[in-house]
């Protein structure tokens, strides 16, 4: 495989053409392609100078989710944290030996990228001030992508976060889309703003704006079908909540981001993480959880 770096972002290709490329800026996975063709979803004005997070591909959501409850040691963060709009470092190439994907020779690449407390801005530190290191490795292999967040509390005192893995991926058809895994699970509306819903059908079909918080889920597999077909497998990892989140037309038009308006048409978001309450993480210890996805296509 090679990795090559650029100002802001790094790429990484298979002999096979497959590829993925990673900004250094939230870590954002902005593109992972396989057999020729574009997984994930980009707005085309997203914005990927480090303005503001990136509107599409994959975000790194950490250290809360969604607005932070004022009263929790994250209240002072923006939604999503700051792991999105954060600056990484990028620590190199190694071989994928400690990946999950097919390993050996040619046929694997992990990209580490790392983020603690020194690197983020002054606003951020202030407004959570523990001391933590992140590693984000990203592998590339000929089964599919693996993103795996590494969470390490590097102080005296122990935190609380939430970690999630914002993935747009991007579909022919949404209204065509069928997300099959969820079903018999909890989950809360965000749109209905209703909690302890139990998703009976198990299928998920999408004709309207959604935003659903899927809890502590058994299976591992979420799956992403088109026209019935198999288009994509979401396998967590060490994770046992995932979000489905499509903003429909009303929401994506008030997106300045979000374009074209009828984007939504072409993605669905399904963001695996640990979002159900907190997680606790003591001095010296540490959390890993990410995803493997694999590509029917
Ligand atoms: C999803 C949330 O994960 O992210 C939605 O469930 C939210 O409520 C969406 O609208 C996008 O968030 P943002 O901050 O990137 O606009």
């Amino acid at each position: 495989p090679s990795v090559h770096s650029e100002r802001d972002r790094v790429i990484a290709t298979l002999p096979t053409g497959d590829s993925v490329e990673v900004l250094t800026y939230g870590a954002t996975v902005v593109s992972w392609k396989s057999n020729g063709k574009e997984n994930l979803w980009l707005s085309s004005a997203a914005k990927l100078d480090g303005s503001k997070p990136v509107r599409g591909g994959i975000p790194v959501v950490f250290p809360c989710f969604g607005p932070p409850p004022k009263d929790h040691a994250t209240g002072k963060l923006p939604q999503h944290g700051f792991a999105r709009n954060s600056t990484w470092e990028y620590m190199g190439k190694s071989s994928s030996e400690s990946g999950k994907l097919a390993s050996g020779g040619d046929d694997a690449v992990t990209m580490d990228f790392g983020l603690s407390t020194q690197q983020l801005s002054d606003e951020a530190r202030q407004a959570w001030s523990y001391k933590f290191d992140l590693i984000y490795s990203v592998t590339l292999g000929r089964d599919g992508l693996q993103t795996m967040l590494r969470v390490q509390n590097k102080g005296s005192e122990s935190f609380e976060f939430q970690m999630l893995l914002h993935t747009y991926f991007k579909v022919d058809n949404v209204s065509k889309t069928q997300i099959n895994g969820l079903g018999s699970t909890s989950y809360s509306d965000k749109v209905l703003n209703a909690s302890e819903q139990t998703q009976t059908d198990p299928t998920i079909r999408i004709n309207g704006e959604v935003d659903r918080v899927y809890k502590s889920i058994k299976q591992n597999t979420t799956s992403i079908l088109q026209d019935g077909q198999p288009q994509l497998d979401v396998i967590r990892d060490n994770l046992e909540d995932t979000v489905v989140w499509n903003p429909w037309i009303e929401k994506a038009k008030s997106m300045a981001d979000f374009e074209p308006n009828d984007g939504y048409k072409n993605m669905v978001c399904v963001e695996v993480g640990a979002v159900n309450g907190w997680q606790k993480l003591d001095p010296g210890d540490t959390f890993e959880g990410g995803q493997i996805v694999k590509s029917h296509l």
